[in-house]
């Protein structure tokens, strides 16, 4: 079963230079351009970053269009980025933070959670984060996107979950498990969820630690539904969670890979220019007159070049760096850019507003029984170097085996508050949400400079109204409980009311810019965060975690019955940022404070539009990487649909 594309894959993810002889019809890294006079002078669709969703959308362009050449920018270089879980880490979870593959944040100080700032990473490379993400790939649920058009309106029906769902399925070639390992580990799924033959890989890894059952069964105890498959647009309960790598190999399957290595050379519209870093877009012709020109700068000359596009440019730099682009270019909140010291173009408030996360604190317990001699192999056997040989040749055989087929976590709760707390609580905090609007002090909850505009009020408003009806659906999850082995678990908070802002470094405009989460600054939050350490505290009474002994390390039933000591303790042991940031060019109408519409043009500019993770209204009960496929996907549709309707009106051939 060696596939020549599986050979190809391994080749290309290990950095080799692929030869076009050897690798049939896949794209050598070497056709990438590195200089702007390795440019044509113009291209019809130019797109800013070469990332997740960027590189979904350029290659669905190129296929559709043969005549119409496509050019992205990306700021990083094509590296090698290896899994989260490869060899030669012999610690679990040992990551690679710190590489050049990412661009690292502290966001500000979190005046909230003790003035405790923010570990924050994205990636820099061609692939942008999905190639140095946590392979963790699952699916927003349908309320997500109900949640969407509570916020936004009718005109967001077209983001409802029958609107994605096809573009879920392209998006991904999802490879069921073997037999043997299904009867080893119990996975289930349902192919009724996939169905693509995009070369973006899942499947479920052929390994996991032998105390994996644990949590499962705990929660099963819980009475938590236990979920077949969590793609299909329902999720609370119990979920298996496939991961993004290629099924032969087990190597990270990622955008730069499947989006651009992959595809077959002799579509020769596609031009990826690396190491450039898109500066800002200008309108020397006015604001009528689009698409805009595209600065860019060479990360290694640092001279300036303009490339223009003929039909459009697409900003797909992320949730930093999409609106950071924008406010350089005078596309903002009138109010920001007048104290910057940058000249109005065009006012738009929503433009690095509205940042979110999802963020959460962690419990610990030990086992104070021991385990069968059956439970084996433990995370603590990659201490064992004989362990550690034989796990690195099982990686290395086609199909591939073993530990290190596994990158994080392979299953999940996610739990409604409404499940997992009293009716009353949760009704509570929802009637706080509604009164904070009804009382009009919402925007007290905002960015001091956001209070200003009533656009970004009335949206957040709409936030909190849509969001009190989604915290008491208990099809709704509010927490995430990410599972793998060990003796301690986070609990992500799905849905925080907090709101931050992205800002560009004065100092220094070109750098990254300035990130402020302003965490658990909407109090209801930590309300939250409370009913969800008691609700997972609960595990320690299930005869699982009892036949094992299982004690509470943090926190202490002690603390767990103060809400003052408890909110401490989720201060203390908080996690700003599970890397799932959002949201910062919302697709919302203008008077809810968006930047995009329903086409993901950019309100009020011609030839404009955004697609990454920043046009999300609200974050979903989900990581990010295979949302941000399918809205590359479904951009792409869209962009499709336009110029291939505009090329038919001229007459057939024009295109
Ligand atoms: C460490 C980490 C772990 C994660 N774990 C998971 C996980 O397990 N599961 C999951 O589903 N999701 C995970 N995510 C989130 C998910 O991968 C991202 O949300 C998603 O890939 C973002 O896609 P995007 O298209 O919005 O942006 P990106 O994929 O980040 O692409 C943006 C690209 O634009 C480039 N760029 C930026 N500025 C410029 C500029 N000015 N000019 C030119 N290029 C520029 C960047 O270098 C980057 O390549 C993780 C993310 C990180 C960082
Ligand atoms: C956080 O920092 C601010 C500004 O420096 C300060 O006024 C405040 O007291 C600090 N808060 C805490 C909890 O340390
Ligand atoms: C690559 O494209 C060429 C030209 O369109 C086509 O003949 C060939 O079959 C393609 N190769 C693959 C593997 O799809
Ligand atoms: C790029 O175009 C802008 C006008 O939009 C112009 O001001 C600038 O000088 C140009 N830069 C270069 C390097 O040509
Ligand atoms: C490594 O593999 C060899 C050969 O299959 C086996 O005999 C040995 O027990 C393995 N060692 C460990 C620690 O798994
Ligand atoms: C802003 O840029 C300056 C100059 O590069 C740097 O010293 C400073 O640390 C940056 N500030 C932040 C908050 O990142
Ligand atoms: C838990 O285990 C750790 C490591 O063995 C030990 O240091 C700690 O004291 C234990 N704590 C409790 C509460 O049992």
């Amino acid at each position: 079963m060696k596939s020549f594309r599986t050979l190809i894959l391994a080749a290309l993810i290990l950095g080799l230079e692929a030869s076009p002889v050897a690798t049939g019809s896949a794209r050598p890294w070497r056709q990438v351009k590195r200089q702007t006079s390795q440019l044509r002078d113009s291209y019809d669709f130019v797109i800013a970053g070469g990332g997740t969703t960027g590189l979904t959308i350029a290659d669905r362009l190129t296929e559709a269009f043969p005549e119409k050449t496509v050019l992205v920018i990306e700021y990083g270089e094509i590296q090698p980025t290896p899994g989260t879980f490869d060899p030669p880490q012999t610690v679990w979870g040992g990551a690679v933070i710190g590489q050049a593959a990412y661009w690292t944040f502290n966001s500000l100080p979190n005046p909230d959670v003790k003035n405790k700032t923010g570990l924050v990473l994205a990636g820099k490379t061609v692939g942008g984060s999905s190639a140095v993400n946590g392979m963790f790939f699952d699916r927003p649920a349908q309320v997500d996107f109900d949640l969407w058009s509570n916020i936004g309106g009718a005109g967001l029906k077209s983001w409802d979950w029958d609107g994605l769902f096809p573009f879920f399925k392209k998006s991904v070639t999802f490879t069921e498990p073997t037999a043997e390992v299904v009867q080893k580990y119990g996975y289930t799924w349902d192919m009724s969820a996939y169905g693509g033959t995009t070369p973006i890989y899942s499947t479920f890894p052929p390994f996991l630690w032998a105390d994996h059952p644990i949590m499962r069964n705990a929660w099963k105890e819980l009475k938590v539904k236990v979920q077949k498959e969590c793609a299909g647009g329902f999720k609370d309960g119990l979920c298996w969670i496939p991961i993004s790598e290629n099924p032969m190999t087990a190597r990270r399957s990622h955008a730069g890979i499947g989006h651009y290595a992959a595809v077959n050379t002799s579509r020769s519209n596609y031009d990826l220019l690396v190491r450039h870093q898109v500066t800002k877009i200008t309108y020397p012709n006015g604001l009528d007159t689009g698409p805009p020109v595209v600065q860019v700068k060479s990360l290694v000359t640092e001279k300036l070049f303009n490339v223009s596009a003929k039909a459009e440019v697409i900003l797909s730099a992320g949730v930093f760096n999409t609106p950071s682009i924008l406010l350089r270019s005078g596309i903002g909140p009138d109010n920001y850019l007048s104290t910057a010291g940058i000249s109005l173009v065009h006012h738009l408030p929503g433009v690095g507003s509205n940042l979110q996360d999802h963020s959460g604190p962690g419990i610990s317990w030990n086992y104070t029984l021991p385990f069968e001699a059956s439970m084996w192999p433990l995370p603590s056997a990659m201490l064992d170097p004989d362990f550690v040989a034989n796990a690195t040749a099982d990686f290395d055989k086609i199909p591939a085996r073993g530990p290190y087929t596994l990158a994080q976590s392979n299953t999940a709760l996610f739990l409604s508050l409404s499940k997992m707390a009293s009716s009353t609580l949760a009704r509570s905090i929802s009637t706080k949400m509604r009164q904070i609007v009804s009382a009009k002090t919402s925007a007290s909850y905002l960015p001091r400079e956001s209070r200003a505009h009533p656009e970004l009020v009335a949206g957040y408003d709409a936030q909190l109204l849509a969001l009190a009806k989604f915290y008491e659906n208990p099809l709704a999850p509010t927490l995430e409980v990410p599972w793998a082995t060990g003796t301690a678990a986070r609990l992500i908070f799905l849905h925080s009311l907090s709101r931050g802002t992205v800002r560009l470094n004065l100092s220094s405009p070109l750098d990254q810019p300035i990130l402020d989460f302003r965490t658990a600054s909407n109090p209801i939050d930590m309300l939250v965060h409370l009913a969800h350490v008691r609700f997972l505290r609960k595990i320690y009474q299930t005869p699982t975690m009892q036949r094992y002994g299982a004690v509470e390390v943090a926190p202490s039933e002690e603390i767990a019955n103060d809400d003052a000591k408890l909110a401490d303790y989720v201060k203390d042991t908080m996690t700003f940022s599970f890397m799932h940031p959002c949201c910062t060019a919302a697709m919302l109408p203008p008077k809810k404070g968006g930047v995009v519409g329903p086409d993901l043009k950019v309100h009020g500019l011609k030839g404009l539009r955004i697609a990454d993770m920043s046009v999300l209204p609200v974050l979903p009960s989900s990581h990010l990487s295979a949302l941000a496929y399918a809205v590359g996907e479904k951009a792409a549709h869209a962009i499709i649909e336009e110029w291939d309707g505009k090329a038919k009106g001229k007459g057939k051939g024009k295109r």
